[in-house]
């Protein structure tokens, strides 16, 4: 188990920074994810982690130790490949034996460990087939055997689960985080999927164009984003333009399509306030906005709007409305409850505090 420190790194690709003075910590035995959409530079980040890239420009500690320069065999990291990049001319236990064998361990020694991480991982039936005769998971498996055999002081992994199906991706979550628990080690994690991110993670950090847009925990990260870009990452969120904002104590009232609502501060009394209309945005999730048919029954702040569609989703059914700035909103109401608003139907909108206020 090991604590990793990335401070202020850097990476150019020719006249372009991948990665951008980057800086964060990952804690002993926590499982850290690294999210962010395609070429915002996870598996940069990651690779240099391991040692396969060296920054330009600041340091990488593993407890405490500069291991910046150290090559990458001798960082005691094991590495899953999004393509698993297992050797096809070798069996399952070749394969994870591979390296027991680099690091001169006995043959006693390679034949128990490897049998012990096969089993763990469900495959000790499978150790003289070859790569080509698995199945995806099974293949996922020997990879995540052959990173955790040799006792690593870090896991790696880059989009490990990106190659399976929606199902067989679920179940090796668990999988996954159960191996790392058990052998109590730091994981370090790359997706783009943020479900996955929400269900497996400790703590994530979502990047943006090589820089931490947000470092939180999965919770911190839905119900307090603090980016209009977060808000939108992770889950859904109706981005809603702001029209004026004004303090109300430890609250901020918002000014939105002709309603109002009031929402903790985040930031805003810091701001500049003469710019705050177009700095921020109100970060609305489907389920933290509440349908009212009609407006004769509007509260005040209430926003009025028209239903454009509902579409049924089993649970909840999700509305598409139809705000007066002519802008479109989505509302999820939960099915038991669902009055079924027709289409072209006026209602009133009530926004609840849980909605955000986050920089555009
Ligand atoms: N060897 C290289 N030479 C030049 N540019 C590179 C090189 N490797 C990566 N890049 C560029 O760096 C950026 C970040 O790449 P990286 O592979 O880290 O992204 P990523 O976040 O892992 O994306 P994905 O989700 O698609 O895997 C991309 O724009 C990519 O084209
Ligand atoms: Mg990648």
């Amino acid at each position: 188990m090991a604590d990793i420190t990335i401070d202020s790194v850097t990476k150019r690709y020719g006249d372009i920074t991948i990665i951008d003075g980057l800086s964060l910590q990952v804690r002993h035995g926590e499982f850290f994810t690294l999210l962010g959409p395609s070429g915002c530079g996870k598996t940069t980040l990651l690779r240099m982690i391991a040692g396969f890239i060296v920054p330009e420009k600041g340091r990488l500690l593993l407890d405490q130790e500069d291991i910046t320069h150290l090559p990458a065999h001798k960082r005691e990291t094991g590495m899953v490949f999004q393509d698993y990049a297992l050797f096809p001319d070798k069996s399952v236990f070749d394969n994870v034996a591979y390296g027991l064998r680099v690091r001169k361990f006995a043959a006693q020694q390679i034949r128990d460990k490897v049998g012990q991480i096969l089993d763990r991982v469900g495959l000790g039936h499978l150790a003289n087939r070859y790569p080509g005769e698995l199945s995806g998971g099974q293949r996922q498996r020997v990879a995540l055997a052959r990173a955790l055999v040799i006792e690593p002081r870090v896991l790696l992994m880059d989009e490990p689960l990106s190659n399976l199906d929606a199902k067989l991706r679920i179940q090796m979550r668990d999988v996954i985080r159960q191996l790392q628990q058990e052998a109590n080690i730091t994981a370090i994690f790359v997706t783009h999927d943020q479900e996955e991110a929400l269900s497996m993670s400790d703590r994530i950090a979502l990047l943006r164009q090589g820089k931490i847009d947000q470092l939180d925990t999965p919770e911190g990260l839905y119900a307090r984003p603090a980016t209009a870009y977060a808000a939108d990452f992770i889950g859904a969120a109706n981005l809603v333009n702001v029209q004026g904002l004004a303090r109300q104590g430890q609250h901020v009232q918002v000014d939105i399509a002709g309603g109002q609502v009031c929402v903790p501060d985040s930031g805003y009394m810091s701001g500049v306030e003469s710019e705050a209309c177009t700095r921020w945005q109100l970060a609305a999730r489907p389920e933290h906005i509440v349908i009212h048919p009609g407006m004769a029954g509007a509260a005040p702040g209430d926003v009025a709007a028209h239903v454009l569609y509902r579409r049924y989703l089993g649970f909840k059914a999700t509305y598409a409305l139809r705000l007066p700035d002519g802008s479109t909103i989505n509302v999820d109401v939960p099915s038991a409850s669902d009055p079924v608003h027709a289409p072209e139907s006026p209602v009133s909108l009530s926004f609840s505090a849980d909605c955000r206020l986050v920089r555009a």
